[in-house]
């Protein structure tokens, strides 16, 4: 929200003492002057005004989760746990997921309070490939890679998928690079082939691996680093 319209909610402003007191330099966010009365505040963003706390910011929290089988990508299910519920966090309401993994895939899961940073990761255009291993029930085939290069038509969509690395690494498993998350995507390509996903685990997404300490379910907050990388 703007730092003029944060203002204007104390109920003691109107919208001209807001302006005057922001030329004035009498407000700070973040501990720093601002006279930018269209600047741009977050939930994070501390607000002064004079000896004032207009809003104390909140920090920016992210974590990475190693989504078990079973656990819903949500914040709220009616049927099942959701990846949130396995969160010992407080205000963990306030979190969302940067990206999701269908009920049946495992892996690296990113979750934030900072909206700007989960639409950076999951942006389709984004510049974070996404790296699953895969199983699957008949062989993979040498000739899958030229496919999922060239990308694949989705009809539901209307659209190709954006160039894709397939490596095989035996009969049945590859490990595959994506740089968009289209709905059930990897099941979707190789079902192209007529050959079903029957494992699917995310182990990377840009700059992020998946903790290998982490178990099934556990989860650590971000690295310094691991935030930057996004
Ligand atoms: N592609 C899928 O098909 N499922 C996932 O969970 C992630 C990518």
């Amino acid at each position: 929200m703007r730092l003029d319209r944060i203002l204007s909610n104390l109920p003691s402003l109107n919208r001209q003492d807001v302006r005057q007191l922001i030329a004035s330099g009498r407000v700070r966010v973040d501990g720093l002057c601002c006279r930018d009365s269209r600047c741009d505040i977050r939930f994070f963003n501390r607000v002064e005004l004079d000896d004032q706390i207009v809003q104390a910011g909140r920090p920016a929290r992210y974590f990475m989760l190693n989504k078990p089988i079973g656990v819903v990508s949500a914040t709220e299910h009616p049927g099942h746990q959701t990846v949130i519920d396995l969160l010992n966090e407080p205000d963990k309401h306030e979190l969302h997921l940067a990206g999701r993994l269908d009920l049946n895939t495992s892996g690296l899961l990113l979750i934030t309070n900072d909206g700007q940073w989960s639409r950076r990761v999951t942006q389709p255009t984004s510049k974070q490939p996404k790296v699953y291993w895969v199983s699957t029930e008949q062989p993979i085939e040498a000739h899958y890679i030229d496919s999922f290069a060239a990308g694949m038509y989705f009809k539901f969509e209307d659209l190709t998928t954006l160039p894709a690395r397939l490596e095989i690494l035996a009969t049945y498993n590859a490990r595959l690079w994506l740089h968009e998350g289209r709905y059930h995507q990897v099941k979707r390509m190789f079902g192209h082939f007529q050959n079903k996903v029957t494992g699917l685990h995310r182990e990377r997404i840009g700059a992020i691996t998946l903790d290998p300490r982490l178990t099934p379910g556990q989860y650590r907050a971000l690295t310094a680093d691991e935030i930057a990388s996004v």
